[in-house]
């Protein structure tokens, strides 16, 4: 294989890095993921992102330096793969997928963006609506 087409072929870790994303299990109520803010903030020490996870459910969380949260979803459009979120860019390990940090598209094979869950903070707890899209 010749360096273009290994480039070509090479999984988004390759060719970016990829650091370890913390993982959170949250409980599901009411078709809402819910997190407690205290619980995430030791892991948004470590990153900037965090995977939360509920049942079958899998949610970007990510926060900003302004503390402002957003939820996008953590199943890449194009087959599915699980997405990871760096400093500047969400990749996917599959296929090479990039995504701003937003969820816009930035490079295929996926075709869309990744879409963001309304989320809510309230007393202390996040609350992202899983069934709205
Ligand atoms: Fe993500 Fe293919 S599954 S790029």
């Amino acid at each position: 294989m010749d360096r273009r087409n290994f480039l070509k072929a090479a999984p988004a870790c390759l060719l970016f890095g990829c650091a370890t994303v913390p993982a959170y299990r949250a409980e599901t109520r009411a078709g809402k993921m819910i997190l407690s803010e205290a619980e995430l903030a030791p892991l948004f020490l470590k990153s900037t992102a965090v995977i939360a996870h509920s049942g079958a459910f899998s949610v970007v969380l990510l926060r900003d330096e302004a503390g402002a949260y957003r939820a996008l979803e953590a199943e890449c459009p194009h087959l599915g793969c699980q997405v990871r979120p760096g400093k500047k860019m969400i990749t996917c390990p599959c296929h090479g997928s990039a995504f701003a940090l937003d969820g816009q598209l930035l490079r295929g094979p996926a075709e869309r963006s990744l879409r963001p869950y309304p989320l809510i903070s309230r007393d202390g707890t996040l609350e992202i609506a899983l069934y709205s899209q």
